[in-house]
This record gives structure tokens, C-alpha cells and sequence, in this order.
């Protein structure tokens, strides 16, 4: 029989599927989000909860305590919402993405709210905190450049006026795609009250590493410890446009030579420092023609380590390595911090108390650092947070090979059900 979270992401299949890359495209706060944002709340609604989207376009959905709880809150003057457990993650994709990078956590919490509720049902479960459902938007940052949008905003991670200054690659800018969603970008913004509100936050999320999948016989969860530091910069090579018949090659300043350079020096300078990693994918020359030597090269470098000293140091020697690239050719340089998130070690009494609650039924469940970013480390620098992860036995992600068998998702599910019910009746 095919189980609930299996066939919740059947509902999403074909949304946002990228005939030319492959695997899914779903730019945040763009048509596919917003469809599969659409099938959420109904799903939501549909299990009796309470859906509101805040000023920052995070949506959540409430399962409230049952009356006779609520009344005892009143009674000692505790709001019917406070002290709640969270749990989510995204619904975005990188371009050409796999189906589960975000959307198993989403579905994973509605599946698991149906276990919890039916325990609730049986009298297996008296809840003392109420339970609310997340999803944040723009988590990949691949549209507005910055990663765990939605959440940065939240926390005050980000500035509403950094944030609405966000361009997308066709120049639209965020303040316009959020209004187009129905927000008022006036309002975005810190919400310190709503985030006091939440005891913990626990998002599920598909592995998209290997650890899981090189023990296929080993449980199929794991709970992070850490998230790896990591930022993205900007580099923008100038040079001078021209026709590619008529240009002699010495006569040539052409930016992308200097960015072929550079990508090189990004894999000898990042290669060299143990524990790092290191990735230009995303290189747009301007104008951008067969028969043009480009004007201006812009490259996206993404660089992550455990130690946040050792990245700045790695990110000045590239730095250092540009401008050489660039006066090699005749050109010039420029470089944009567009953001850092330091690495993140998660509540460590929330995740020992995960792993308790997991192993209750799986043994051998280990913690593993995470070297993907996700709004729970966004989140965790506000309230204890923490992340079950699921085996994805490809071992690969943000492409369309990333992968989770049937069984696996149930077995998420049920570690997050009991996760949520540990948290629930505290
Ligand atoms: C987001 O998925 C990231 O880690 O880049
Ligand atoms: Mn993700
Ligand atoms: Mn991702
Ligand atoms: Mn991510």
C-alpha cells in the first residue's frame, strides 16, 4: 500500500518539471512555489488546521492544542500559540533540482501530523504545546541570490532593505515579486515576538551527502550536529566587447578569459585546504553572444568550511588570485559579498534528545554534520533547532538523480512523528 508521504509527493510530481535541465526548476516566490504553496495549505486545511502567511511569506499552519488544553492555558494566562513546536522546510528548488530537497520535509510533516493526530485520536498522545507546520520561501536563494530568504528575514538575519534591493536574472526585483504574492514589503522584516512564540523548530530534510546511503543496511534517519560555514561572492571581470572576426587576439581584453583563470585558481587554492569546499556554478557573460568577445564576465563563487576564519582566508587568497586573472588580461575586477552564515552547531540538547526519541525504534542512529545550509541553521541562532535527515541513496542532490525510496521516506516520517510527539508532551 503506497503510504501517506509517498503519495503526497506523487501530488507534486509534475510541478515545476524542467524539460531542458532536467529534474525540477521552482524559483522561489515564482509560479511553481506558489502552485505547490497552493497544494500545502489544501492539505493543511484539509487536516483541520489554522493557516496564516506572515509579513515575510513564510506560511504556517496551526494544529492548536484540543479545548480542554486550551482551557487550562487560559486559566494560568498562557496565549493558546505560545511555547509551540515547530517543524518544516521549503518548497523552492536550484534550478534543475531534484523533487526532495524541501519538499520531504514539507510533506513529511503532513504525513506526520496524521500519525500524530491519530495518536491523539487513540489517547496515545496528551499534548501540552501546540504544533505548527513552516515553509519558507526562497530557501535556495537561486532566483534573489540569497539562500534562506524567509528566514533571514524573520530573524533579522537580513535587512528588509538588503532584501527588497534583490534583483532577480531577468531584473525583477523582490520587493515587486513579493507584492505580486500578495505581501506588503513595507511590513517585512525581524518578527522577534512570532519566533518567541516557538520552543523548537525541527526540520526534516532528504541527506545530500552519502553517509546514509553508503550503509544501506544502517537506519535510514540521522540528525545533524553542525551546518557548514559557508557564503557566496560575486566576482565581475570588465573588459572591452568586441567582434570575434575582426579582433586580433592581441588586441583582445576579454573578461572571460580572466574568469577560465579564475575558476582554476578556485580549485587549486580551495583543494589545497583540508575540509573545504569550493564551486563557481554560475558563470554569465554580457552580452552573451557566439560571435562577441564578452564585456563583462560575472561568476558566483560558493565557499564552505567548518572553521569561518579559514573561509575568509580562503576567500581573500581567490580574491588576491582575481585581480591577478584580471590585470593578466587588461581587465578589472570587482567583488560582491552577497552573504556569510557562519557555521552552525545545533542545540545539542535538543538533538541528543532526537536521537533518544529515534532510537526508541531505529538503533544505531548517529548525528553528522551537514555541509548543505537550511533555515533551520538560520533559525537556530533564535531558538533550539534541529534536523532528521533522510537516506537518499544516490548520494547526490541539487540534480535530478537525488533520490528516496518509499520505504525510507516512511521510516523519516515516523522518526519525526515520534521526534514531534517527545517535544509535544513536554
Ligand atoms: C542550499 O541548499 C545550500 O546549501 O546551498
Ligand atoms: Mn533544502
Ligand atoms: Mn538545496
Ligand atoms: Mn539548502
Amino acid at each position: 500500500m503506497t503510504s501517506t508521504v509517498v503519495r503526497l509527493m506523487q501530488d507534486l510530481e509534475n510541478i515545476g518539471r524542467d524539460p531542458i535541465r532536467g529534474g525540477y526548476s521552482r524559483p522561489g516566490f515564482g509560479e511553481h512555489e506558489l502552485t505547490m504553496l497552493e497544494w500545502f495549505v489544501a492539505q493543511a486545511k484539509a487536516r483541520g488546521l489554522d493557516v496564516e502567511r506572515d509579513q515575510n511569506g513564510i506560511t504556517w499552519a496551526w494544529w492548536d492544542l484540543p479545548a480542554e488544553q486550551t482551557a487550562e492555558r487560559t486559566a494560568d494566562q498562557t496565549s493558546a500559540r505560545e511555547h509551540a513546536i515547530a517543524t518544516g522546510s521549503h518548497l523552492d528548488s536550484v534550478p534543475g533540482g531534484g523533487a526532495f530537497d524541501g519538499p520531504l520535509g514539507v510533506a513529511s510533516t503532513l504525513a506526520s501530523l496524521d500519525q500524530l493526530q491519530e495518536r491523539e485520536a487513540r489517547g496515545e498522545l496528551r499534548r501540552r504545546k501546540p504544533l505548527v507546520l513552516a515553509v519558507f520561501p526562497e530557501e535556495e536563494g537561486s532566483r534573489f541570490g540569497v539562500a534562506c530568504l524567509g528566514s533571514r528575514l524573520i530573524t533579522g538575519a537580513i535587512t528588509p532593505e538588503r532584501a527588497l534591493s534583490l534583483t532577480d536574472r531577468e531584473g525583477n526585483s523582490f520587493a515587486d515579486a513579493a507584492r505580486a504574492t500578495g505581501l506588503n514589503p513595507d511590513l517585512m522584516g525581524a518578527d522577534r515576538a512570532r519566533l518567541a512564540g516557538l520552543d523548537a523548530f525541527v526540520e526534516l530534510h532528504v541527506e545530500q551527502g552519502k553517509f546514509l546511503g553508503n550503509n544501506p543496511l544502517g537506519p535510514a534517519v540521522a540528525v545533524a550536529s553542525s551546518i557548514l560555514g559557508h557564503g557566496r561572492w560575486r566576482f565581475s571581470f570588465f573588459g572591452q566587447g568586441n567582434h570575434a572576426g575582426t579582433t586580433l587576439m592581441v588586441d583582445r581584453r576579454d573578461p572571460m578569459v580572466a574568469a577560465a583563470a579564475f575558476v582554476l585558481a578556485v580549485r587549486e587554492t580551495v583543494a589545497a585546504q583540508a575540509d573545504a569546499r569550493g564551486t563557481v556554478g554560475r558563470l554569465e557573460p554580457v552580452p552573451g553572444g557566439t560571435n562577441v568577445v564578452a564585456s563583462r564576465v560575472d561568476v558566483w563563487l560558493d565557499v564552505r568550511h567548518p572553521e569561518d576564519t579559514v573561509t575568509a582566508a580562503l576567500v581573500q587568497s581567490i580574491y588576491d588570485r582575481a585581480v591577478a586573472a584580471a590585470g593578466a588580461e587588461g581587465c578589472t575586477m570587482d567583488m560582491v559579498e552577497e552573504s556569510m552564515s557562519g557555521t552552525v552547531h545545533f542545540d545539542d540538547s535538543l538533538s541528543r534528545s532526537l536521537v533518544t526519541s529515534l532510537s526508541a525504534t531505529t538503533s544505531g542512529v548517529e548525528m553528522l554534520p551537514s555541509g548543505a545550509g537550511h533555515d533551520a541553521g538560520i533559525l537556530a541562532a533564535h531558538l533550539p533547532s534541529a534536523m532528521i535527515f533522510t537516506r537518499n541513496p544516490s548520494g547526490i542532490s541539487h540534480a535530478p538523480e537525488e533520490h528516496v525510496e518509499d520505504a525510507d521516506a516512511q521510516a523519516g516520517v515516523n522518526a519525526l512523528t515520534d521526534a514531534l510527539a517527545a517535544l509535544l508532551s513536554e
